[in-house]
C-alpha cells in the first residue's frame, strides 16, 4: 500500500511524497530497536565506567599487602592480615566483575538482606584505617546506632568507600574524617565528615552527576555518581553539607555526606 507525506520547507511550500506504508513500518521500526539498543550500550558503558572507578581502591590494597608479603621479615600475625585483606579485595574484585556481566544482560538486582550495621561498620573502619588514612587523616567513629538495616552490604560499601576517598582528597594536609551512623524514625543515617576544603562553589550544584569533576589530577567524576545510583537503588537519599574556608569565615571548611536509607526492621 502506497501513502503519501507531507513536508513543508522553509519558504513554506508544502510538498506530498509517496511513501511506500511497508518501508515506513520497517524504517520506524529499525529506529526504535537501534535507540533501544544504544540506550543499552550507554548504560552498561556507565555502569563499567563506574566499576572500572572502583577497581581502584581494591587494586591498590592488593598492590600493598603484596609488597609487604614480600618482605620474609614480617610476623606471622601481620602475614595472615595482609593475605585476608588480599582475598577480600580480590572477592570484591570478583563480585564487581559479576555485576557487570549481569547488567550487560540487563539483569542487576540489588542482594538485600539485613545486615548488623555496629559489627560491619566497625570492621569497615579497621579496613579504612588500614588503607585510606594516610598523610595525617584521623577516622573518628560514632556509631550510634548499631542495629540491623536491610541493604545490599557489598553495593552499600562500595558508596561509604567513594566517599571516603574523596573525604581523604580533601585533606592533603590531613584532618579529621569523621563515620556516624544513626537513626531518626525509619531512616538509617550513615554521615562521611571531613575536615577538608569544601566543594568548590563551582561544581557544588552538579556535583552529584557523571564526569563532574574538580581540582584532581585524576578524577573522571564517577564517585559521586556511582553512590547516587546505589543509594537510589534502595530507595534512600543521598545528602550534603559544606562550606569552603571563605564560607566558614574562619570556623573552619569541611563537607559532610549523608546516605539515607530505609531500615527496616530495626534491632537497636
Ligand atoms: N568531601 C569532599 N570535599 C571536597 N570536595 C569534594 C568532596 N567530595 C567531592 N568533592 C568534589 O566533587 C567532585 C566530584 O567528586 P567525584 O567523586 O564524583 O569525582 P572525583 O573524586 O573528582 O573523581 P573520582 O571519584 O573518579 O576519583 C570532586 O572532584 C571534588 O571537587
Ligand atoms: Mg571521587
Amino acid at each position: 500500500m502506497t501513502l503519501s507525506r507531507t513536508y513543508i520547507d522553509n519558504s513554506g511550500q508544502v510538498t506530498e511524497v509517496a511513501v511506500d506504508q511497508l518501508a515506513m513500518v520497517e524504517e520506524n521500526s529499525l529506529h526504535a530497536e537501534q535507540l533501544v539498543q544504544t540506550e543499552q550500550f550507554s548504560a552498561i558503558g556507565k555502569m563499567a565506567a563506574s566499576i572500572v572507578h572502583d577497581f581502584k581502591g581494591p587494586l591498590t590494597v592488593i598492590r600493598g599487602c603484596a609488597e609487604l608479603l614480600a618482605n620474609p621479615e614480617i610476623t606471622a600475625e601481620k602475614r595472615e592480615r595482609y593475605t585476608n585483606m588480599i582475598l577480600e579485595d580480590v572477592d570484591r574484585f570478583l563480585a564487581m566483575s559479576q555485576d557487570l556481566l549481569e547488567y550487560s544482560r540487563g539483569a542487576v538486582n540489588l542482594d538485600c538482606q539485613p545486615v548488623k550495621v555496629g559489627a560491619w561498620l566497625g570492621s569497615l573502619a579497621d579496613y579504612i584505617r588500614d588503607t585510606a588514612c594516610t598523610g595525617g587523616v584521623r577516622l573518628d567513629t560514632r556509631f550510634n546506632f548499631t542495629g540491623e538495616v536491610k541493604m545490599d552490604e557489598y553495593r552499600v560499601r562500595r558508596a561509604i568507600m567513594n566517599l571516603v576517598a574523596n573525604a581523604v582528597d580533601a585533606m592533603p594536609e590531613g584532618g579529621n574524617l569523621t563515620i556516624a551512623s544513626e537513626v531518626a524514625g525509619a531512616t538509617w543515617q550513615l554521615s562521611v565528615s571531613d575536615t577538608g576544603c569544601g566543594i568548590p562553589i563551582e561544581v557544588r550544584s552538579r556535583v552529584l552527576e557523571p564526569f563532574v569533576t574538580k581540582g584532581k589530577a585524576n578524577g573522571t567524576g564517577l564517585g559521586l555518581a556511582t553512590v547516587c545510583e546505589i543509594v537510589q537503588g534502595h530507595g534512600g537519599r543521598l545528602d550534603f553539607e559544606t562550606w569552603t574556608a571563605e564560607e566558614a569565615n574562619g570556623s573552619g571548611s569541611g563537607t559532610t555526606f549523608v546516605i539515607e536509607l530505609p531500615v527496616e526492621r530495626p534491632l537497636a
